[in-house]
């Protein structure tokens, strides 16, 4: 009594499908071998969580409810990228998204193959690609790297086509391309031995497009690449290529004149090298029979005939590209598609890349935007992509708690009608895929219990205070006072703690179905002020030591050698010591202590908040981000101060951990009254020894 069959006179586009429940059979009929696939996903999601597991499970009610669905995709294209190049991801966790994303009815996946710090895909004719390219070494001295065989990748493009999941590869041109340039130097313009790139951002060694050379490489591995992917698309990369390189370079100019590529008032001679090194991508990927992808910067300089652009940054490359009549696939990142970005407060999330955006605003957005709607361009918009850029996801675990649940809001955008979006009837969806994530074994973001303006693990009173806590939408949380972990059935948060003495508060969230997220543990501290210090005549500024060396802990300080005394007056100087290149490489590695004495402005308790490792006040340890990724400040501290001076110690270790490079960070230290909304930083003004 369930009955599938393909019918191709069914009166729905490509992909589309009906099904029909009723109390005598299920009968799903798909347009096309996929729109039965979508049918037999969506039976799926009609019954209950537990079909997801691998085992038998007794209990649940096997039915399925009476339904008539008429259903089809709004756009063909419904893709999430994956990045195997900052942290190598195996076959079998590519396998594991594929499987939960064509669940969901995703049908792209864009596979992200070659960047600075990796070349993930083995090149017959250039081994060394994978030889020397595939690894990096860490700051720390460890080898991080892998890459695909040609082999691998074969039997994942047929995994995936099972699934109706295309596989779009991209090879990197002609910026981020380090990884190939360590391999063969004779690909960029200077051709020089480089070493390993293990921080992130860009850089500008590049291929060189004045070399003939370059393209002859460039076509070899699209001929190996092509025969791999059996899709249409074919994506070039073509961002973030920083061009000073080709400036100095003999070739590229020599290429500028042969080509007449003059700047003029839209676009510098180099803009114009790069469209011509992208026209040059798709005469050689027509060859072997594929479509130009590449992101919005191949707009700059002039787009090639019949290039499809990747909307990243914001939506109007997309929108000039429709206008010049080419195919758009839309992924701005500031409207939620890139999934690096927070999806809670920084402070009680693990390490994103982009700051919070809320799941509402990926679910909100609408991949046509209106100008293309009224010109009737909306056709040439063929879908919508969600990026995961993997820079601080270091296992699968994490990547999966960023990809899930949002890649459903990106599911739903991508497939369902505008008419019948509603972002509650969604969380009331997301909720019930959250118990089949767990049958699946995927890991998956639940809202933390945050704190209003901003969270804090580590609290201070005198007399009294109410601590409160929000969750990114509205979820029961559970919460203990006596320090056990909380539990389903612990007492409910329903409004602001008040406490007048020590305390540990252990909070977690609750899904309907019982799911929890992790603990959160908040310690709260009674304290008298500590009276300012006394100090007669102080002269402005910090003192500060500095020593040579590579440290990545606090405690490595043990080793240090000899330290240099120096007076600082502003705290941007404890991390500007030394030159600070803008690819971050080759820097200088130091650690640094300044001391002396910090100005509080009123009696109270203060709340502190920096990037350095440590910051002690009356020789209290107030922030402590030792051994931590330094990107964002990750653990505030408050202490409860007189107005007048305190005695304060930084400590601050150039170092790289993570892939993020603390000769990035300002060195500033912000402060607020505890109860207030906003920081502020501390200024030179504050500063005594
Ligand atoms: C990009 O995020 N650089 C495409
Ligand atoms: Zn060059």
């Amino acid at each position: 009594n369930i009955i599938f069959s393909i019918d191709d006179s069914l009166d729905l586009p490509c992909e589309g499908y009906t099904l029909t429940v009723t109390d005598e059979k299920v009968e799903a009929v798909g347009k096309d071998a996929a729109g039965l696939f979508y049918a037999v996903q969506s039976l799926y999601q009609l019954l209950p969580p537990q079909i997801e597991g691998k085992r038998r499970v007794r209990g649940a009610d096997w039915t399925i409810p009476c339904v008539s669905v008429r259903d089809y995709p709004r756009f063909a294209w419904r893709g999430v990228h994956v990045d195997p190049c900052r942290h190598f991801l195996s076959v079998e966790a590519i396998k594991k998204h594929i499987d939960i994303l064509a669940g969901y009815k995703i049908n792209t996946v864009h596979l992200h193959l070659t960047d600075d710090q990796g070349w993930r895909i083995e090149i017959k004719k250039y081994p060394k690609l994978t030889e020397i390219g595939g690894w990096r070494t860490e700051f720390d001295g460890s080898i991080h790297g892998g890459f695909y065989t040609q082999e691998e990748m074969r039997d994942l493009v047929a995994y995936a086509a099972e699934r109706f999941v295309t596989l779009v590869p991209e090879i990197e041109m002609p910026g981020h391309a380090i990884a190939a340039v360590r391999a063969y130097p004779e690909l960029s313009c200077e051709k020089k031995q480089i070493g390993t790139f293990y921080t992130w951002g860009t850089t500008n060694t590049v291929f060189c497009p004045g070399d003939e050379h370059t393209f002859e490489f460039l076509e070899d591995v699209v001929g190996e690449v092509s025969a791999i992917f059996p899709g249409e698309y074919f994506h070039i990369g073509g961002d973030e290529c920083l061009k000073d390189k080709w400036e100095a370079c003999p070739a590229c100019q020599a290429r500028i004149a042969a080509e007449g590529l003059e700047d003029d008032d839209e676009y510098t001679a180099e803009q114009k090298l790069q469209s011509y090194a992208v026209g040059r991508m798709e005469k050689i990927l027509e060859k072997y029979g594929k479509k130009l992808v590449g992101w919005d910067e191949i707009l700059e300089g002039g787009l090639s005939p019949n290039a499809t652009v990747m909307s990243w940054q914001g939506e109007r490359g997309g929108i000039a590209a429709a206008q010049q009549g080419h195919e758009v696939v839309m992924t701005p990142s500031h409207e939620g598609l890139y999934l690096d970005s927070y999806q809670g407060d920084s402070k009680a999330e693990p390490l994103g890349f982009g700051r919070y955006i809320p799941l509402e605003k990926i679910y909100s957005y609408n991949p046509v935007p209106e100008v293309l709607e009224q010109d009737g361009l909306s056709s040439y918009v063929i879908g919508v992509q969600a990026n995961l850029w993997s820079e601080y996801l270091y296992d699968l675990d994490q990547r999966e708690y960023m990809l899930f649940p949002r890649a459903l809001a990106l599911a739903e955008i991508a497939w369902s009608p505008l008419e019948v979006k509603d972002f509650s009837d969604f969380i009331r969806r997301v909720d019930d895929a959250s118990f089949r994530f767990e049958c699946q074994g995927v890991r998956y973001h639940i809202p933390l219990p945050e704190q209003p303006g901003g969270s804090c693990s580590n609290l201070v009173l005198t007399d009294s205070k109410t601590v409160s806590f929000k969750t990114t939408r509205p979820e029961k949380m559970v919460y203990t006072l006596n320090g056990r972990e909380p539990g389903k059935n612990s007492k409910e948060y329903t409004g602001p703690l008040t406490f007048t003495d020590d305390a540990v508060i252990k909070i977690r969230t609750v899904l309907p179905g019982g799911q929890m997220s992790r603990v959160r543990t908040v310690n709260v501290k009674k304290q008298t002020l500590v009276p300012a210090s006394e100090v007669e005549n102080p002269d402005s500024g910090l003192v500060m030591k500095k020593t040579y060396g590579r440290f990545l802990k606090v405690a490595d300080l043990d080793t240090a050698g000899t330290w240099e005394s120096l007076k600082i007056r502003s705290l941007s100087e404890i991390t500007s010591q030394e030159a600070r290149p803008r690819d971050m490489q080759n820097v200088k590695f130091y650690a640094a202590e300044a001391e002396g004495y910090l100005e509080i402005p009123q009696s109270g308790v203060w709340r502190f908040s920096t990037d350095s490792d440590q910051l002690w006040v009356d020789g209290k340890l107030v922030v402590n981000n030792d051994g931590l990724v330094k990107r964002y400040s990750r653990n505030d501290g408050e202490i409860a101060l007189e107005a007048g001076l305190h005695p304060v110690k930084i400590l601050f270790l150039s170092n790289v951990a993570g892939g993020w490079t603390t000769a990035r960070n300002d060195g500033s230290i912000r402060m607020k009254i505890s109860s207030d909304e906003d920081f502020f930083d501390v200024e030179p003004e504050q500063l005594f020894n």
